[in-house]
């Protein structure tokens, strides 16, 4: 099964080590939506998208992306994030929308949390510190390795 993980990572890397953790366990490839050659995106049998959360929504180069592709009905996708705090049910929705108007099927959404200095946040030492931890990183593997077997 060819797997494909296309990801961004800004802030503080944290869903870099997300990406890499999941790419590792189920022997995904890795890719940065600007890298992509969008035309043979329908080789791959799964397509994972993740960013941080900025603004309570993914990061826009990953909206561009997915604007650029072609149909991709039946398709098989998952959406997964890292964010300071807050609901993963509120910041996936407009990604989710966006992949399902593209014709994928979404067949899994994983979140965790991540170290967070935005603005004010600096001045307080920031919120989330120390995550991803190694906890996360297990849990990222669970869910790719879960996620694929049930496929
Ligand atoms: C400009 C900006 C906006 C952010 N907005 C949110 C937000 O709306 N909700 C949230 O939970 N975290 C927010 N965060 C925190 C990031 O989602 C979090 O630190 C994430 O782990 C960053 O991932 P990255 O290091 O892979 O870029 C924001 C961070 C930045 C820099």
């Amino acid at each position: 099964m060819r797997i494909l993980i296309v990801y961004s990572s800004f802030h503080h890397g944290n869903t870099a080590k997300i990406a890499q953790a999941m790419a590792d366990e189920v022997k995904a490839e890795l890719a940065k939506p600007g890298e992509l050659d969008v035309d043979r995106v329908r080789e791959y049998d799964i397509l994972g998208f993740g960013s941080g959360i900025y603004f309570w929504r993914h990061h826009r180069a990953i909206f561009k992306l997915v604007e650029k592709l072609p149909n991709m009905r039946g398709k098989r996708a998952f959406i997964f994030s890292t964010r300071g705090a807050g609901p993963i049910s509120i910041y996936h929705k407009p990604l989710k929308r966006e992949l399902l108007r593209k014709g994928f099927k979404i067949i899994g959404e994983f979140s965790c949390l991540g170290y967070d200095t935005f603005a004010y946040l600096k001045l307080i030492g920031g919120i989330s510190k120390g995550h991803p931890d190694k906890k996360d990183i297990k849990k990222a593997r669970d869910f790719a390795r879960r996620l694929v077997k049930s496929q």
